[in-house]
């Protein structure tokens, strides 16, 4: 029996994948390699010794998804594939709200017609909008989004518990990350963003790498310690983990279940340009800008549950979790196109 993994060549589906082979599981990949670099597979072989079975395949394509569980026991679905660049979400909701929302939908009446009701689901933090109460906990209220990304990881949640709901025989897992960052410590795996980086460590490590000159800190007037806003980052390799653990949940009669994976600790931008510094011993110049809309002062998990239930806990701290992604970029400054 075999894991899919959608989205398996991606950021933090690769890391799964590796935690997956590691652990016994067999895993087939679907990807449509938007937004990752098929040169991935080489690096999991090379990690594990083991191969995952590819699909180049789009999960909105019906009979391409239908063709993987045909020729594939599958058991269980965990689903990464999906679009997650904030800015262009509000430039192109259409093709958000398509690739993600239409997409798992159509994943879904696949699962449901070739009897695969387990699956675990990426979604955010983001769900919670600005929360209502910090350490944020899974009962706190979802909130209101920014973007029409955030939106469809709110919808998606909602979809699933709806059809879970409509069916018992679903089992879904629902894990809301907070900021993943860090790759893995081989060196040879890590974050590999197209264009500018929207996203906190990627630029800090390009800026460290030479490949931009600095890094602009959105706002120094937030309600937080230093007036810059906190985060609560997590190792990539913390959050496979916490996907291994989670496949534990999808056994019949466990339902619906929701976890954060968070640390439960926030650093604000300048905790961890300063983090950075130390990791590496590359000095980072950046400059103070206005706020980027959409942002809030702190979020930061309540992770107490997934620990209680999942048995699962973050096991790296910042300082690790920078050193890893200079790891990364320093041997691969252009990413894997090197
Ligand atoms: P990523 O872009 O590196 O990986 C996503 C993968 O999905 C890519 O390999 C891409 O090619 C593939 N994909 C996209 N649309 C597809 C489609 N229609 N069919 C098949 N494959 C498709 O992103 P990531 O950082 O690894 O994120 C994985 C998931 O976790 C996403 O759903 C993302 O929204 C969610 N998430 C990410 C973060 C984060 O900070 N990285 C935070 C919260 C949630
Ligand atoms: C963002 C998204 C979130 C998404 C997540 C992962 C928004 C509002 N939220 O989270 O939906 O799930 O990315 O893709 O976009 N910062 C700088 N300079 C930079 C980049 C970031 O100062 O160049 C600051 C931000 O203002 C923020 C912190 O660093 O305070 C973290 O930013 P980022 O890495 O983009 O993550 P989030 O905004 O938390």
């Amino acid at each position: 029996m075999a894991i899919l993994v959608t989205g398996g060549i991606g950021y933090i589906g690769s890391h799964t994948v590796v935690e997956l082979l590691q652990t016994g599981h067999e895993v087939v990949i679907a990807d449509n390699l938007s937004n990752s670099c098929v040169k991935v597979l080489d690096r999991i072989k090379q990690l594990t010794g083991k191969d995952a079975r590819f699909y180049e395949a789009d999960i909105r394509d019906r009979a391409a998804m239908d063709k993987i569980f045909k020729e594939n026991e599958i058991e269980s679905c965990i689903h990464f594939a999906g679009l997650k660049a904030v800015g262009e979400s509000v430039a192109k909701p259409l093709e958000y709200y398509d690739n993600n929302v239409s997409g798992t939908v159509n994943l879904l009446e696949v699962m449901r017609d070739n009897n695969v009701k387990n699956i675990i689901f990426s979604s955010s933090a983001t769900v919670y909008g600005d929360p209502e109460t910090i350490p944020i906990t899974e009962s706190c209220p979802k909130g209101v989004c920014t973007n029409p990304y955030g939106w469809t990881k709110s919808m998606l949640e909602q979809i699933l518990m709806d059809l879970q709901k409509s069916d018992p025989e679903w089992n879904v897992v629902l894990l809301r990350y907070f900021n993943p960052i860090g790759a893995h410590k081989s060196g040879i795996m890590g974050e590999n963003p197209n264009g500018i980086p929207n996203n906190l460590m990627p630029y800090i490590t390009q800026v460290a790498v030479g490949r931009r000159e600095e890094l602009g800190v959105f706002g120094d007037d937030y309600n937080t310690h230093d007036g810059t806003g906190v985060r609560d980052y997590i190792h990539v390799v913390d959050l496979a983990d916490g996907h291994v653990k989670a496949l534990e949940r999808l056994k019949p009669g466990t339902g619906l279940s929701i976890y954060n994976l968070g640390t439960g600790i926030g650093y604000s931008v300048l905790d961890v340009v300063k983090n950075f510094e130390k990791a590496s011993g590359v000095r980072i110049p950046y400059s103070i800008k206005p706020r980027r809309p959409g942002d809030i002062d702190a979020s930061y998990a309540d992770a107490s549950k997934a620990k209680r239930e999942l048995g699962w806990e973050a096991k790296n701290g910042i300082l690790e979790m920078c050193q890893d992604s200079w790891n990364w970029q320093k041997n691969n400054p252009n990413g894997y196109e090197d």
